[in-house]
């Protein structure tokens, strides 16, 4: 029997949709991020307490959805406690997969206990949440093998990938159409085989680079999968909130290929035509000029103003509590020290902005890239740590580089540039940079943090 009067649910249901969209609306600044997360979670709690104060629960399926709740709990919070900044985006990945999984389930469910008696519009809505639930599921499992390094993170193509992709497609409509008017669970379970196939065939042509971009569309598709469940159970918070996910999941998905001056259909299926991203690790030979710890203290210690360009490689050192012990440092000493922040620095979004605030940076010393760039004319010196494709000019001048297009920061415009990496290796688009190679550039090899710490110390005999 249910407890809460369907009205009071209903109630409940919209305070959780607005938490959701207060959540993301939250989400949209560093400033507010961790408060919006907090509404987001508080929003969801409040939800799972109204399904079970309200749905009907037959006997023992009351126990059976919460020992799912417990089994799912128990490996989630672990999971989502232990897991390293750098991991970030496979767990996101995989914990979209099993959403969408959830909403194929569901609709087969539904398909089985409507027999083919349901409306249309019904049978039609689960038919999608069938399919692009099941392709969101496969297509996320694959991202996450990717990079969890379980598979290979190069551009799969098999012969005649391009061939197959749009028989699956067609075929998938076509089942899509069928299982829509006649509502039949065994045509159901075979869009539910052509989901998962096409979301391996999706994920699979698409390198390394390129994943988290996947990772944020297959998401959306996700949230409409499971507001299409909403629109056919029906339930009005599934329907609000997996199109909240859809919606804000294409924003940033366009985003994210924006940053990287690319188009989506390119970054899906750029591969199959031989435009791969996915570029060499091989190191140059080409020679640099060498700069000590000391080099780098004497220089910014000396100047009026100083952009740190900070990249995936902070992430991997953990350097950002000792970036931030320089850049305080160097305030004290009243050089204007601040960071410039592209948009894709990293690999997931905002991920400086989250590394940094472990760091309690202040976040009027975080400057995004446009503004930045207006400023770096003026600056002295721009120290470059753990980055390289944001920063590499070839995006900028050469038209027949793979990462044209892409809005770089112009630390070639700056005074003096120091890079902090461990190798002559690329970033990860693979390409050479050829601000290296820059008369005006010096490289300090080593471990960013190692590295850091070296110019820390040497900043104090300054
Ligand atoms: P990258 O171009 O990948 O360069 C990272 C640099 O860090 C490398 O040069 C590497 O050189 C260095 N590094 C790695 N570990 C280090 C360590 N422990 N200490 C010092 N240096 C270290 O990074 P980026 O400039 O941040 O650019 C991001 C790239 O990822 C772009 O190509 C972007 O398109 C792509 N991407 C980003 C996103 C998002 S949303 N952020 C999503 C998809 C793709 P060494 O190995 O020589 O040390």
């Amino acid at each position: 029997m249910s407890i809460l009067p369907e009205a009071v649910a209903a109630g409940l249901y919209l305070f959780a949709a607005v938490c959701f969209i207060l959540a993301l609306k939250g989400l949209s600044s560093p400033k507010t991020a961790r408060r919006g997360n907090a509404i987001g979670a508080f929003g969801a709690l409040v939800a799972v307490i109204t399904v079970f104060l309200s749905v009907d629960f037959e006997g023992s399926r009351l126990w059976l959805a919460l020992l799912a709740l417990g089994v799912g709990s128990a490996i989630a919070v672990p999971a989502a406690r232990k897991i390293a900044m750098t991991d970030m985006p496979q767990l996101v990945a995989l914990l979209n997969g099993v959403g969408g999984g959830a909403a194929a389930v569901v609709g087969l469910i539904e398909l089985a206990e409507w027999q083919g008696q349901a409306e249309f519009l019904a049978t039609a809505s689960t038919a999608f949440a069938v399919l692009i639930g099941s392709l969101s599921f496969a297509g996320s499992i694959v991202t996450f093998l990717k990079l969890q390094g379980l598979m290979t993170a190069k551009p799969v193509i098999m012969p005649g990938a391009a061939v197959l992709m749009v028989v699956t497609m067609v075929a998938s409509a076509a089942v899509a159409v069928l299982v829509a008017f006649t509502g039949n669970i065994g045509l159901g379970l075979v869009l539910c085989l052509l989901g998962l196939v096409s979301g391996v065939m999706m994920v699979l042509p698409v390198g390394g680079a390129d994943v988290p971009i996947v990772i944020s569309l297959l998401n959306a598709f996700t949230g409409l999968a499971v507001a299409a469940s909403g629109f056919a159970m029906p339930n009005t918070l599934l329907l609000v909130a997996g199109t909240l996910v859809g919606a804000s999941g294409g924003i940033l998905t366009l985003a994210m290929a924006n940053g990287m001056g690319r188009s989506v259909l390119n970054i899906l299926f750029g591969a199959l035509k031989g435009g791969s991203t996915a570029g060499s690790t091989a190191e140059s030979n080409r020679p640099v000029r060498r700069a000590t710890p000391d080099d780098v203290a004497t220089s910014l210690a000396y100047a009026g103003k100083v952009v740190v360009v900070p990249g995936y490689g902070l992430a991997v050192a953990q350097a950002q509590h000792v970036v931030q012990e320089l850049v305080n440092s160097l305030r004290a000493r009243g050089v204007d020290a601040f960071y410039g922040i592209h948009p894709v620095a990293g690999r997931m979004p905002g991920h400086m902005n989250v590394l940094l605030a472990e760091a309690n940076v202040p976040y009027d010393l975080l400057v995004e890239a446009d503004d930045v760039n207006s400023q770096i004319p003026s600056t002295d010196i721009v120290l470059v740590v753990g980055a390289n494709d944001v920063v590499n000019p070839a995006a900028r001048d050469d038209p027949k580089s793979s990462i044209y297009g892409m809005p770089i920061i112009n630390a070639d415009h700056a005074g003096q540039v120091f890079f902090l990496k461990r190798s002559m290796r690329p970033g990860f688009a693979g390409i050479e940079n050829e601000l290296l190679f820059n008369p005006k550039t010096q490289l300090l090899f080593g471990d960013a943090k190692e590295s850091l710490s070296a110019v820390v110390a040497a900043l104090k005999e300054v």
